[in-house]
């Protein structure tokens, strides 16, 4: 039995090419048949969704027939992409690795020394034994994730890959020497993509042969989890890059949206300025931070306060992101307040230090 790698298996659906009593036509031209372990309404809304078509046979099992390709979205713009190398296994490493493998892609990582590999690995083993203990996935899945995953030491490793996501430490001159590397090893059609949150991508692809392939794809902590990413294109990406990593976003069950290579894309561009109003506030004693917080959420329906998130965030990670986006746009709107840069000083980084605003 052959599986065919879609991220329906993420819904309990399984893919199949060998349905002979039922006759279904399993050519490689892409159309397969989908068994489903999903309750039938399930199947029914997938059917709906891919204009699929229902069969039932003898026992009851539910399939679901469709273009497979049309599953992709994969349109005459974009390139298809099979194996996905990801650079750096730390938080956000790790959790793009995982995310890209229980879709279905051959997935490498690749990390600087074997203790951080093992380490980024386990984490990521350890979502998927949660996963399985929590009954959200089955021992088979389970198995076929690992199946999907591979870590490594040498970048030549990922001579193969379609597209490489890269995610070190947000360091520029580690991403401007991994880019020269990253361009000498690929295969000359390999899109590069930067998991950047604050740093100029312009420049990352400018220190390669192939600018028109480079864009960011920013994803949100935790990755496996957080429907949103940014697509960041940058003055020299290409259309068809830009299409080719819409329809990856889109198979890794994203919601992506597409930003210019600006400081703060969408998302820490609207943020950033809003948490450091909140702490300002707080700082010039206008309101307690439960109050702050209270209001926020209860006044505009946000599902945390801006104090809490900011803990959530992490506050040296904000106050990077709010230097960043001073640095480039040198509005007072950006400009850290100095409790936040004495907290950050004090090592009160808020969840991950166990104190920012508030105590855990
Ligand atoms: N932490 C977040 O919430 C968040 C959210 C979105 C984007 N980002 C971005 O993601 C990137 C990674 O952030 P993180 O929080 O995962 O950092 P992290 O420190 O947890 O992980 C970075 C990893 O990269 C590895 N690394 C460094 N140089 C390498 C190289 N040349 N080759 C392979 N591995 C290398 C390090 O050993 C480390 O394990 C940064 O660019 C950051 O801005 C972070």
């Amino acid at each position: 039995m052959h599986y065919w790698r879609t991220r329906l298996r993420g819904l309990g659906i399984y893919a199949f090419t060998q349905a002979p009593t039922l006759g279904v036509d399993t050519q490689p031209t892409g159309v397969g048949a989908y068994v489903s372990s999903a309750p039938p309404h399930q199947c029914i809304r997938l059917a709906s969704q891919f204009c699929g078509t229902l069969v039932h046979d003898d026992e009851g099992i539910i399939l679901l027939v469709f273009k497979t390709y049309s599953y992709f979205e994969r349109t005459k713009d974009s390139m298809e992409i099979r194996k996905v190398g990801v650079i750096g296994c730390g938080l956000m490493g790790s959790g793009i690795a995982q995310t890209c493998a229980q879709a279905g892609y051959e997935t490498i990582v690749r990390e600087v020394a074997q203790d951080f590999l093992d380490k980024g690995m386990a984490r990521i083993q350890g979502a998927w034994d949660m996963m399985l203990q929590k009954g959200k996935i089955n021992e088979e899945q389970a198995r076929d994730y690992k199946n999907h995953l591979r870590g490594t030491l040498d970048t030549k490793d990922l001579a193969d890959c379609d597209l490489v996501i890269e995610a070190v430490i947000e360091n520029m001159e580690e991403k401007l020497r991994l880019f020269p590397a990253l361009d000498n090893a690929l295969k000359p059609e390999a899109l590069i993509l930067s998991n950047t949150s604050s740093l100029n991508i312009t420049q990352m692809g400018a220190v390669t042969k192939r600018a028109d392939k480079v864009c960011g794809l920013h994803f949100f902590n935790p990755a496996p989890v957080m429907k949103l990413v940014e697509i960041v294109r940058t003055i020299s990406t290409s259309d068809e890059t830009v299409e080719t990593v819409r329809a990856f976003a889109k198979s890794l069950g994203k919601t992506p949206v597409v930003a210019k290579d600006t400081a703060g894309f969408i998302v820490n561009f609207l943020l950033i300025p809003y948490l450091l109003a909140a702490i300002r506030m707080y700082e010039n004693g206008l309101a307690s931070k439960e109050d702050i917080d209270t209001a926020m959420k209860l006044g505009c329906g946000y599902p945390m306060g801006p104090l809490t998130l900011l803990d959530y965030v992490g506050l040296d990670t904000t106050l990077w992101a709010a230097e960043a986006l001073y640095e480039e746009f040198k509005e007072p709107l950006y400009a850290p307040s100095p409790l936040l840069r004495r907290m950050v000083n004090s090592g009160m980084l808020g969840r991950k230090s166990g104190r920012g605003f508030y105590e855990y």
